[in-house]
């Protein structure tokens, strides 16, 4: 049953263009709004460095042998992440139940897709906001007001959460590559001038110093198991890993391409970005007084005061939000496509219909998160509201779990003839590392934190 040397089969949408087009599709997946919203509001409410610290280790020893992973995974069976895990599964393991990592992972795309929409829909309100001049002179506290009625609006989120949806369904509709790679050719270029930009007047706020020591000066008081899982669970969200996205998209990728420096270009791209943003964020905060855990709102509550003080600012800032705003599409796109990949492997409908049942079913869903901000505001359980349980869910739990059963999957499941084949057969020691990380430190590493976070063992 196996596929002697890999690459019999082959793909049923097509490949990219090229290894370039490849590391594009991934960037644009990996690099959104987990970098620019997510990871500072993280940092803020889970206590700065310790957070940091404890992220950056998870990305080398976690993320990236993940990611190496679910491309081999994805590029050696070619197929929808369900189908995929399923006969490869069989070749390697006998077992067809794999294909339940498959599930799990489209499951997890289409949670996280519902909330990711709402947030996106913000950015894009943003684009508008700043056009207008509505930060031009605007204080910490009349921004913040703007934040607040924006979020309190259930007709006005579910506004831009509808149309930033639209807008996924109709690029998923005509294919993952057409328009994709020229969206992300421009955006993560575009986003990395004006974050130097940004950083440049971060810089001359005055609290730049007291910002890079709240980010990396070690201060491990703040550390426990909810910060370690916390730290772990934005990881894979940040590099898209886990929920079988980057699967779906290795199932294109043509079989010469490298893929340990592909990896590595996107993990290294997505981090700095991250790191990136913190530096900017965090010198407003505390320039302006402001609360480091504010919570969801941070992004949207600082950055305006920077364009609203700076030269060019309403240009600069309207630029930022529609970068933004194609950064959180390239990555909305990548949450849907395992699915619809699924669905239309499965029920052999075409790409259109797919992606509208697919998409629509998502956008409904997406109401859960439009109303935590307002109209069930005070419905709140375990985590807190609909939102926070969503996120809990699916960054947290469902997709460190993924990525451990594609960790032990492929260290421990599928050959080393397998894998080595799919994997760079010259560069032998990256191979050793790869294997030894995948086998024994990435799934111990993820069923610590696990144990840690539950109480069965006591860390930190
Ligand atoms: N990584 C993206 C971001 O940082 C979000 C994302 C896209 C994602 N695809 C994913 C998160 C798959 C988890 C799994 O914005």
């Amino acid at each position: 049953m196996s596929v002697p040397g890999g690459g019999q089969r082959t793909s049923l949408h097509g490949f990219w263009s090229s290894r370039l087009a490849f590391i594009l599709a991934v960037t644009g997946s990996a690099v959104g709004l987990g970098n620019i919203w997510k990871f500072p509001y993280m940092t803020g409410e889970y206590g700065g460095s310790a957070f940091v610290l404890v992220y950056l280790g998870a990305v080398l020893l976690v993320g990236l042998p993940i990611m190496m992973s679910e491309i081999l995974i994805g590029r050696r069976g070619r197929r929808n992440p369900v189908t995929t895990m399923r006969l490869l599964g069989q070749e390697e393991s006998g077992s067809s139940q794999w294909q339940w990592v498959g599930a799990l992972g489209i499951m997890g795309g289409f949670l996280i897709l519902s909330f990711y929409g709402v947030i996106a829909g913000w950015t894009v309100a943003y684009v508008f906001e700043a056009a207008r001049g509505a930060f031009a002179g605007a204080g910490a506290a009349e921004i913040d007001a703007r934040f607040s009625a924006l979020e309190g609006s259930a007709l006005r989120t579910g506004f831009w959460h509808t149309l930033f949806m639209l807008l996924t369904i109709l690029i998923v509709a005509r294919g993952v590559e057409r328009g994709l790679e020229q969206a992300v050719r421009v955006m993560v270029p575009g986003l990395l001038v004006i974050m130097v930009v940004l950083l440049v007047y971060a810089a001359g706020t005055g609290a730049f110093g007291q910002a890079a020591e709240f980010m990396f000066r070690p201060d491990f008081s703040a550390l426990d198991g909810t910060v370690i899982l916390a730290a772990l669970g934005q990881a894979f969200f940040s590099l898209s890993i886990g929920m079988a996205c980057v699967m779906a998209y290795g199932a294109y990728l043509p079989q010469d391409a490298s893929i340990g420096r592909t990896s590595l270009a996107v993990v290294a791209a997505d981090t700095s970005i991250a790191l990136l943003a913190g530096m900017v964020i965090f010198p407003i905060v505390f320039a302006n007084g402001l609360d480091p855990a504010d919570g969801i709102g941070l992004v949207f509550k600082t950055l305006p005061i920077a364009f609203g003080s700076m030269g060019g600012g309403v240009l600069i800032g309207m630029l930022f939000f529609l970068l933004l705003s194609f950064a959180a599409l390239t990555s909305a796109i990548s949450l849907m496509e395992p699915t619809v990949a699924w669905v239309m492997e499965s029920r052999g409908v075409n790409r259109g219909v797919a992606a509208t049942i697919v998409g629509v079913l998502i956008w409904l869903l997406g109401f859960a998160t439009v109303f935590s901000f307002n109209l069930l505001q005070d419905f709140r359980f375990l985590r807190g509201t609909l939102f926070a349980n969503i996120d809990f869910l699916t960054s947290n739990i469902m997709l460190p779990l993924g990525g451990l059963l594609v960790t032990l999957f492929a260290g421990w499941f599928m050959s080393s003839n397998s894998t080595s084949g799919e994997l760079d057969p010259q560069a032998g020691t990256g191979y050793q590392l790869w294997r030894i990380l995948v086998r024994w430190v990435t799934p111990a590493a993820v069923i610590i934190v696990f144990l840690n976070s539950i109480g069965l063992l006591d860390l930190a």
